[in-house]
């Protein structure tokens, strides 16, 4: 399997990816959290990438492709991979395509998780990320069992920087411009399939169960 999984910040991607890798045996890429390990261990990416993402802003093509380019080529890719926030840009796909094509493959399937801007709002400021391990929370539609403490492994939950109102608002509007044209560009290609995210997680995990069987 070699997916990508499109949709607005907030609509899902990490959650349901952590469903898709354990079930389908997958490599997880999230260019999201390749780059915050890079701005945590203050490396020449990550002071490059900081700025960009403080603001909810994309950090530029070059950067992430040269990123992409190493981490497709580790071998754990070899049994396949769940793209998780990667291509953001038509830039980046076409990068994409070539890069795979270098490789001799090419994805599946480009799964599209569509939510409106008021759920995106409502997802983003609720979250709640574990410092220990990553697992995903929400404060009203999946609380930790001990306020502010992982289910998974008693690490701390923490709230990320870009998940302001302010901020949320302008990677918003950072998606409709620059990665939303994206849709038509899989859709052309047969790629596309789209499914209704405003779902329960749960729900969510059935629908993308259906689509690959
Ligand atoms: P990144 O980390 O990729 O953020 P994002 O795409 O904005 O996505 P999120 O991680 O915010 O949301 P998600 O869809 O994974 O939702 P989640 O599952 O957590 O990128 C961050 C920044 O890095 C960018 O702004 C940019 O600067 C930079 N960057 C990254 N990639 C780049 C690229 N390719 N090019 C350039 N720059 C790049 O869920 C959200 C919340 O909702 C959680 O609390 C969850 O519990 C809850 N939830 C999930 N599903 C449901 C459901 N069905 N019902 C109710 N609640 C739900």
């Amino acid at each position: 399997m070699r997916l990508i999984l499109l949709g607005p910040p907030g609509a899902g991607k990490g959650t349901q990816a952590d469903v898709i890798k354990k079930k389908y045996n997958v490599a997880h890429i999230s260019t999201g959290d390749i780059l915050r390990e890079n701005v945590r261990s203050e490396t020449r990416l990550g002071l490059q990438a900081k700025t960009y993402m403080d603001s909810g802003k994309l950090v530029p093509d070059d950067l992430i492709i040269s990123m992409m380019k190493d981490r497709l080529q580790q071998p754990d890719c070899g049994n396949g991979f769940l793209l998780d926030g990667f291509p953001r840009t038509v830039s980046q796909a076409d990068a994409l395509e070539q890069m795979l094509g270098e490789l001799e493959t090419g994805v599946n399937a480009a799964v599209l998780l569509e939510v409106s801007d008021e759920t995106v709002v409502e997802r983003l400021s609720g979250r709640r990320i574990c410092d220990s391990c990553g697992a995903i929370y929400h404060i009203r539609f999946r609380p930790s069992s001990v306020n502010g403490q992982c289910d998974k492994c008693g690490g701390s939950l923490y709230q990320r920087d870009d998940d302001k109102e302010s901020v949320i608002r302008s990677r918003l509007a950072v998606y409709h411009e620059q990665t939303a044209p994206l849709i038509k560009y899989y859709e052309e290609k047969g790629l596309l399939r789209r499914v209704d995210a405003e779902k329960s997680s749960d729900s969510v995990v059935r629908l993308i169960a259906e689509i690959f069987g």
